[in-house]
């Protein structure tokens, strides 16, 4: 290799996977390609969708051309865009013990839903310094990417029982409960797991809840799909909520992200939260202040715009309606896509079982392709997905789905 002359230490690290493979869709000019890649939502024809209440925010906004839109904000962001996040996911609504929940609530907002683990994975680096963070294995790489650089050794917890393609909760209790140790944070999706699309049930979390509690693990939760999954906001709230309101001796944080229910993926629209024990309220703007302290050193500020548009969403009870309306158009689209991808691969006779593409819940199916199968898939015909065989459902439509049923059908058969 060419010697070049450098004072830096660096070797090549591997591409993002998923960023690398979208880049590598939007080269290819083949007429019939397909992205199951990056998780973002895609219409019947396969186009972006601006939803229709974020359309009509924006419109809203140009009309007052507010002079100040430019401005900067104050170091924890946009701070009425932050109760109203923390009001989304927390959900108080005519609760009579409200103010108490809310004073537990530090917030700050982030550089979305990737922004928020990074700095609440950096806040623990440096103010609670977990022994270990524990990640499901699987997870989203990037979790191992952000702790990584964070400084905080991980470990993974078993998450997924490929022989059954089911949710492996005894595995991941059994390791909790016999490796990890006092202090260590885990991280957990709040719903639509990234990549199975396995999420606990009810009984299951709250037995995960009790583990947390009983061994004092700090909960750590990635909310990047609220509303997305099942429609509801409050259903896909429900283990965040549960463990907020039914442990409160215990602490736990989220990263909070807007970029798939609004779809607002490219404006970085997010928020972390603390939520300390009930006893520890005090502290709450010491946490604030700490966090604004990592942010200053960091970017400053989150931006401005996409949490402009939440509030006017959130102000007008006309587009706070059409939002939850847009929440049901994507997950009732995505679940149609789960039931005509498996319908196709019944009728095809694909060897194997396909139940799980249905059961499985979000953005994401993990189909159970091997990575030969996927590299076939790219190869052969041009449909892309991630080596895990992690599927982004959003990316077919009723004109594609024969043609990816296909393609699996052959991959499945001739590719071992
Ligand atoms: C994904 O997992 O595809 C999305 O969450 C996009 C991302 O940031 O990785």
């Amino acid at each position: 290799m060419e010697k070049v002359p450098t004072r830096l230490n660096v070797a090549p690290v591997p591409p993002d996977e998923i960023f690398a493979l979208n880049g590598a869709f939007f080269a290819d000019t083949h007429p019939q390609k397909v992205s199951l890649g990056v998780g973002v939502y895609r219409t019947d024809d396969g186009k972006p969708w601006p939803l229709p209440a974020v359309e009509k925010a924006e419109k809203q906004l140009a009309e007052e051309n507010d002079l100040m839109r430019h401005e900067y904000t104050a170091i924890e962001g946009d701070v009425p865009f932050l109760k109203i996040a923390r009001d989304i996911m927390f959900g108080f609504e005519g609760k009579p013990s409200e103010e108490a929940a809310k004073a537990r609530i530090a917030s700050v907002q982030t550089v979305a839903g990737t922004g928020a683990n990074h700095l609440g994975a950096l806040f623990l680096a440096h103010h609670m310094k977990p022994r270990n963070v524990w990640l499901s294995n699987p997870s989203w790489a990037n979790h191992m990417t952000i702790w990584e650089l964070a400084g905080v050794p991980r470990k993974t917890y078993p998450y997924y029982h490929a022989a059954t393609r089911s949710f492996d909760f005894d595995g991941m209790m059994a390791t909790l409960e016999n490796d990890a140790e006092e202090g260590d944070a885990v991280l957990l999706h709040a719903c639509a797991h990234n990549p199975t699309g396995l999420d606990p049930n009810k009984e299951q979390w709250i037995a995960i809840a009790d583990l947390c509690e009983r061994k004092k693990l700090f909960p750590f939760f990635d909310s990047a799909y609220q509303g997305f999954a099942s429609g509801s906001l409050e259903e896909d709230a429900w283990a965040v909520r549960y463990f907020f309101e039914n442990k409160p001796d215990m602490e736990m944080c989220v990263a909070q992200s807007f970029s798939k229910n609004m779809g607002l993926y490219g404006q970085r629209t997010g928020a972390f939260h603390y939520i300390t024990n009930r006893s520890a309220t005090s502290i709450r703007d010491v946490i604030v202040n700490n966090l604004c302290h990592l942010i200053r050193g960091e970017f400053s500020m989150g931006p401005r715009i996409g949490c402009t548009i939440v509030k006017k969403i959130m102000s007008s009870e006309e587009l706070t309606a059409d939002w939850h309306n847009d929440l049901q158009v994507m997950s009732s689209r995505i679940k149609s896509m789960r039931e005509a991808l498996y319908n196709e691969l019944v009728r095809l006779k694909t060897p194997g079982t396909w139940e799980h593409i249905v059961e499985q819940n979000g953005m994401f199916s993990y189909t159970g392709l091997t990575p030969k199968q996927v590299y076939a898939l790219k190869d052969k015909y041009h449909v892309y997905l991630l080596k895990s065989g992690r599927a982004s459902i959003s990316g077919l439509s009723q004109k594609n789905v024969p043609y990816v049923a296909q393609a699996i059908d052959d991959v499945v058969r001739n590719v071992l």
